[in-house]
Parts: C-alpha cells; structure tokens; sequence
C-alpha cells in the first residue's frame, strides 16, 4: 500500500474559513490525502488567510514567509495560500512569496485536488482568484468525521452587499450569494440524521438572505429558520451575523415563536455615534438600533447581546467616542468584540484622512474594554440563581468531576459531577456564580 501524504491546514480568520477549510480538507481526503496536526511532517500546507484588519494579514505573511526555508528543504513541499488574502492580492502574492505554489480565492476551493496535481508540473506557481459571473454555491455534503459531533455550522449564503466603508469583505468574497433552500434543508437534515444537535446557520448578513433570488423562488430568511427548526433532531439553532439595518420585526417574532431558536444575538453596532455611522454606511442610526434592541427583548425577554465595536475610526472625535461609551452603558451587552480601527484598501474610508493616532486608539480601546468587562461580570451575576439549559461540551481539563456546557445565550457554564455525559447531551443546572469568562453551575436533580 501507498503511504497516503498528509496535509496540514491553518485556518485563520471567521466562521466563513473554518467552514472552507473544513470543505477542503473533505475534498483532499477524497482524494486520498490525508490530515496531519504536525505541521512539519505535511506535504502540503495550506494557509487558510483572513484580510479584515491589517494584523490579520500580516500574520497570514508571516507565517507564509516563515515556510520559505521548508520549501527550500523539500522541493516536493507544495504551499498552497487560500482565503480573502489570497483572494485580494492574487498574483502580488506570488511575487513577494515565490516559494508559494498555490494562490486560491474562495470560491476556486473546489478545485483543489485538481490544483494541487497542477502544481506538481508548474514550479513559477498558480493563481486561481477568478470571480466566476455566475457562481452558484455547490450542494456540499459536509463530512460527520470531521468537527465536533453535535454542532455544525451551516453556510447560507456568501458574501456581501453592504460595502460598509471601512471592510474589505465585500471585495474578498464578492457580492450576496445565497444557497437553494433545498440544499441548505438537505444538508442539515445530513447532519441531524448523524447525531447533529446544534446548527448555526452562517453568512456575512444573513438578513438578507434570498433578496438575490427571483421574487417567485425566494425564501426569506426568518422563513429559513422556521424550516430549518422542524428538523427532526435539531435541538438548537443559531445564526451569525446580522447587519442592525436589516433585522425585521418578521425575524424577531421568529425568537418568541421557535422553541429551538437560542436566545443570544450578535448585532454588531460600530459605533454609538450617528456622524461615525453615516461616515462608515451603515445605513442605521444609534436611535434606530436602540429601538430594535428595546423591541428584540419585548419579543423575548433573556436574550442576550453580543456586538462588535471600532474606535477611531477616522474622524472619530472625542464626543463621538463618548457616544459609543454611553451606547455601551445603556444597551449593556453581554459581550463585545471590540476592534482598533485599521485601514483597509480598497475599502473606500482608506480615502479618508486618518485623524485619531495608534496611541489615541489604543487608549480608547482599552477604555472600552475595561467598561465592557465590568458591564460583561455585570451581567453574568445576573444568572445567579436562575434555571438554564446547557449542551454538555465535555469534561473540562481545570479539574476532575468538573463539566463544561454552552447555555442557549451563548455562556460556557462549568459544574461539578461524577456522572458521564455525553457531548451534545441537554442537562439543566441553577446557576450559582457568574465569573467574568463563564458561569458556575449546580445540576439539576
Ligand atoms: N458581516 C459582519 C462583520 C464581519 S467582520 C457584520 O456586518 O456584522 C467582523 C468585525 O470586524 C466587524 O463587525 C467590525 O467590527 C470589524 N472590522 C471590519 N473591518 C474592520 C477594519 N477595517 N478595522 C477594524 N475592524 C474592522
Ligand atoms: Fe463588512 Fe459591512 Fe458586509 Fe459586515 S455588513 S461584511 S461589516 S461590508
Ligand atoms: Fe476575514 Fe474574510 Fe472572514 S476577511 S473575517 S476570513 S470573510
């Protein structure tokens, strides 16, 4: 028998990634290679590459950079760069990495096998970036060896439409495309049949999920969820991420009429000031996302928060940092993801003149993330005392008897006992500390 040849995958970045990562390392096992977590052993190593922020990219270069002595050592080594890096620089990639063989967009994974063979016999390397004009999101079975047993992310659609003046996405990853409903149905039904509890159903705005489908075929996307709930076995559903413009009243009656839908939801604010928002073309108020945030908890009443933030952005002056703190005091998120803003060409605000210092942002971030920790210990005092639902994650390494578990809002709860479980079992505990990363909790008998 052949020795099969091992891959290697880093993978860096969002959900959108891991879920390509995990289709290629389906599509290389097919083709009978085989994954490696030993980065050295690999024949081929594959960079998986994220371009949001500047440091995103510089890490995946680095790391790019750093595998040029390895392809010196070992010719046969094929290098393969893929992701929203790749997809933004193409063929630059090539000339200031030469010992890459592969520079791969998004949407040309599919490919893969076939390239990696291409690449053997062309040592000046590939770029396969194209935009193909009509691309339609292959049916793609994931594999139930690969990722956790219990809970799986599911692609809805890709890309983005929203062309927010400082993010890159919508040049890495193309406009809206969503997939047909009856694969995205088929596909979790798949992975409900093996044991998958958990879905959570992924896109870049999954609001607007179906608006490039024709009027007479479209599905929307609460319309999606409701679907998706009444798979026999799923026992929860999530989604990520939303953009605030476009969350309906029809999606927030989804979260008071589907038992299944998981009461946490991440709507990314930006900023709490009204001039940074229209700066940055978000299309939303600070009135109007504080309105849906009131509205969203009158639907349902534990649900909890989660958001992204930017500071400095340009133009962004002390009273409109101001406003974002105040944001943050009144909305009092649960969590927040909270960035220094970072210039992005093509992406349209790399026009606009800088006028906050790394120094003025660094401050302001720290400022923000020190509030929003005592807002986020806050909060998760607030459970103490009350009855929660968890999917048992699995035992955790801090201490022997002690268990992990993920509540529907999202929190990782830990709690004592000699019973066994089983990942992706439903147990209820009281919860009985709220520490600033997780809550305590106490089985319920
Ligand atoms: N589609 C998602 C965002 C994905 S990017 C949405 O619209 O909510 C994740 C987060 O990265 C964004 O919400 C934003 O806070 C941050 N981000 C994007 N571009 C950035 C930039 N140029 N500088 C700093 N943070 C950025
Ligand atoms: Fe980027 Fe805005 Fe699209 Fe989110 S909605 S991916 S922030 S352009
Ligand atoms: Fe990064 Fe591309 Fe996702 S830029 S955040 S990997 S869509």
């Amino acid at each position: 028998m052949t020795q099969k040849k091992l891959f290697y995958i880093e993978t860096f970045g969002c959900q959108m990634n891991d879920r390509d990562s995990e289709i290629m390392a389906q599509l290389l096992t097919k083709a009978s290679y085989q994954s490696t977590k030993d980065i050295d052993t690999a024949d081929a190593i594959i960079v998986n590459t994220c371009s949001i922020r500047g440091k995103a990219e510089q890490k995946a270069y680095s790391l790019l950079g750093a595998l040029r002595r390895r392809k010196k050592d070992n010719p046969a080594l094929i290098i393969a760069a893929t992701g929203c890096v790749a997809q933004q620089e193409g063929q630059k990639m090539l000339t200031r990495m030469p010992h890459v063989d592969l520079v791969i967009g998004p949407k040309q994974i599919y490919q893969l096998p076939e390239l990696f063979e291409r690449a053997l016999s062309q040592p000046q390397g590939i770029v396969s970036i194209d935009k193909p004009k009509s691309f339609h999101i292959p049916p793609y079975l994931p594999s139930l060896n690969q990722g956790l047993p219990y809970k799986r992310f599911v692609t809805i659609m890709q890309g983005c439409n929203n062309f927010c003046t400082y993010c890159i996405v919508p040049y890495t990853r193309g406009r809206e495309i969503s997939r047909d409903v009856k694969d995205i149905l088929a596909e979790v039904r798949y992975l409900a049949q093996g044991g998958v509890k958990e879905i959570t159903l992924l896109g870049q705005n999954v609001n607007s999920y179906g608006n490039d489908q024709t009027i007479d075929q479209r599905t929307n996307f609460s319309s999606l969820l409701r679907q998706v709930a009444q798979i026999k076995g799923i026992k929860r559903l999530r989604f990520t991420t939303s953009n605030p413009k476009d969350l309906s009243d029809e999606l927030m009656q989804c979260f008071a009429d589907i038992e299944f839908l998981c009461p946490h939801f991440h709507l990314p604010v930006q900023s709490g000031s009204n001039s940074v928002l229209k700066k940055m073309n978000r299309k939303y108020t600070r009135e109007s996302y504080l309105e849906k945030v009131d509205k969203l908890r009158l639907y349902r009443p534990d649900i909890a928060l989660t958001t992204d933030i930017i500071v400095g952005f340009p133009g962004e002056t002390d009273a409109d940092f101001a406003e974002t703190m105040e944001l943050l005091e009144r909305v009092r998120y649960h969590g927040a993801f909270s960035f220094k803003y970072s210039s992005r060409p093509p992406a349209k605000s790399c026009e606009f003149e800088e006028t906050v210092s790394e120094d003025e942002k660094a401050k302001r971030l720290s400022i923000l993330q020190k509030r929003q920790q005592e807002i986020t210990l806050e909060r998760n005092n607030e459970y103490v005392g009350s009855e929660m639902e968890l999917m048992v994650e699995g035992e955790s390494r801090a201490a022997d008897g002690q268990w992990a578990g993920r509540s529907g809002s999202n929190h990782t709860v830990n709690f004592m006992s000699l019973e066994k479980f089983v990942p992706g079992q439903l147990v209820r505990v009281v919860i009985t500390e709220g520490c600033q990363n997780s809550l305590r909790g106490k089985l319920v008998e």
